[in-house]
């Protein structure tokens, strides 16, 4: 019976057309099963908040407070709004200092041509996070960026007999899930599995394997055209020659597997997002919104309690002593800044923020004359991943097949990034073009100019982002949540989301919550 017929014939009897159509589930959902727009749900008691940073914290606290009327200030340290979400242009300065001393080392100016910019912060979104939801609300476009192209590389120079040869991720990845099929095809024909499998199923199992390894009719993995050709495709008589696969040792040794992160974890998938010209259009829509609440250049120099709420003590952009009273402060500051800041919280809460470790961390953009990677080596996006301390190369999934481009040089973390981060930004950028010249010998004759930042040393971030242990996730996190009198924190280090945008958004609406239940 076709579908229409079935609906006629039960209207026709004892149902209705709106049952049958939902019986065959082809009514949209109810409205209720869709998400809410978020919204404060405040008591009327409009109360002044003072906020501390105008990053995305800081900024979606006033967005969402605005939006149901409390009166917000925003003091920010920088001259720019943002925080980390961040993008270098041509022109920009990047200054440097002594994490501990608080002394100036370096000042950079970005000197990419126009259009060409970098994300030392932030750099992609995944689909499932609120980050997207704003990106909605506040009309920021967003495009497609390649987290995985598969044409990247693995490049060891310490990985056994394919040290110092450039493993497309695709060889590596048909040709490691070959060898697991077969191996794995070879354990159930043997009975040697633990698992229960019905006679049935060993067989589901086998032909499963067959596919997804691609192995021969004797289920052995002998090489796939899935890992590319040796000689290509072509018109009239040019088949294409399957390359042979590697080693199965030789791909073990190579021990890519602790690297190919790009798509595992939930939170890295093969196509995630960015903003249409750069992360920082983020950042931009918010100041839209709240821009005219934000005192720019004004440094927090002390955080009080009184008995009415809160004072905050700063200097304004003239060196000038200020000081902004209200009834709540939420407080983004990042906890290595956070502190060293004279202020009233408990001793609890002084302990707890000192406690929490933060992300050794840092990036660089290089420009070059030339899309070597594309032009040469059909690389659109994706990341090379690399035992060298650079550890990653970034392609950019902007402006493809236009003359120039800026590579991520290297994003690393902990000793390697200590490493580059030891050295002087023009000594960071040398040892980037040399480590990544290995891997792409055309470096050389196509750089013309790079930045670097490393986050420790940035100020008013000193790092780049919360790093919680089970220990400290236990001892100080908890208390970091509630708020020491009327000051509350908030940013990606008050949620599970450290290290993404998200966490900044997340914890925003949640504090934001928080105080428009009481105030
Ligand atoms: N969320 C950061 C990244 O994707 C840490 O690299």
């Amino acid at each position: 019976m076709k579908r229409r017929d079935f609906i006629t014939a039960v209207a026709a009897s004892a149902g209705s057309v709106y049952a049958a159509t939902q019986a065959l589930g082809l009514l949209e959902k109810p409205a209720a099963a869709q998400k809410p727009p978020f919204r404060l749900q405040p008591n009327g008691r409009r109360k002044r908040i003072i906020i501390l940073g105008a990053g995305l914290a800081g900024m979606t606290s006033a967005y969402e407070l605005g939006k149901v009327g409390y009166e917000c200030t925003i003091l920010e340290a920088r001259p720019r709004a943002g925080g980390r979400c961040w993008t270098l242009r041509g022109g920009a300065k990047v200054p440097e200092i002594d994490g501990t001393t608080g002394t100036p080392i370096s000042l950079q100016t970005v000197k990419f041509d126009q259009g060409l910019y970098f994300n030392p912060g932030p750099a992609r979104i995944p689909y499932h996070h609120v980050t997207i939801d704003y990106c909605k609300e506040l009309g920021v476009p967003i495009e497609i960026i390649a987290n995985l192209s598969r044409q990247q590389y693995y490049y060891r120079e310490n990985g056994g007999p394919l040290s110092g040869r450039k493993i497309h991720v695709r060889e590596a990845e048909t040709d490691m899930r070959g060898y697991i099929a077969e191996l794995l095809a070879k354990a159930v024909n043997q009975d040697a599995l633990n698992a229960e499998l019905t006679a049935e199923d060993k067989e589901r199992m086998i032909e499963f394997l067959r596919t997804y390894g691609g192995l021969d009719a004797d289920l052995f993995y002998t090489g796939s055209s899935r890992r590319g050709y040796a000689t290509p495709q072509g018109a009239a008589d040019s088949p294409g020659e399957v390359a042979d696969p590697y080693d199965l040792s030789a791909l073990l040794q190579l021990g890519f597997a602790g690297d190919a992160v790009s798509e595992w974890g939930f939170d890295q998938q093969m196509t995630m997002f960015q903003p249409v010209g750069g992360m920082d259009q983020i950042a931009k829509a918010l100041e839209r919104q709240v821009g005219r609440l934000i005192t720019y250049e004004a440094e927090v120099k002390q955080i009080r309690k009184t008995p009415e709420g809160v004072r905050i003590l700063y200097t304004d952009k003239s060196g000038n002593r200020q000081q902004a009273t209200g009834d709540y402060c939420i407080c983004t500051i990042p906890l290595p800044v956070l502190k060293s800041i004279p202020s009233d919280f408990s001793p609890e809460m002084q302990q707890a923020i000192a406690g929490v470790a933060y992300a050794v961390t840092g990036k660089s953009g290089l420009q070059f004359n030339r899309r070597f990677w594309e032009e040469d080596e059909n690389i659109f996006g994706g990341i090379t991943q690399t035992d060298q301390e650079i550890d990653q190369i970034w392609y950019p999934s902007t402006g493809f097949l236009s003359s120039k481009g800026v590579l991520v040089g290297y994003y690393n973390f902990g000793d390697q990034a200590a490493t580059f981060g030891n050295l002087l930004p023009a000594e960071r950028v040398s040892l980037a073009v040399e480590q990544g010249s290995k891997i792409h010998s055309q470096y050389k004759n196509h750089f013309e100019n790079g930045v670097s930042v490393f986050w420790p040393k940035i100020p008013y971030s000193l790092g780049g982002w919360a790093t919680y242990t089970t220990q400290t996730r236990q001892q100080y996190y908890p208390r970091l949540n509630e708020p020491d009198g009327n000051i509350y924190l908030c940013g990606e280090h008050l949620s599970y989301l450290t290290g993404w945008m998200a966490g900044a958004f997340e914890s925003a609406r949640l504090v934001t919550t928080k105080i428009a239940a009481l105030a």
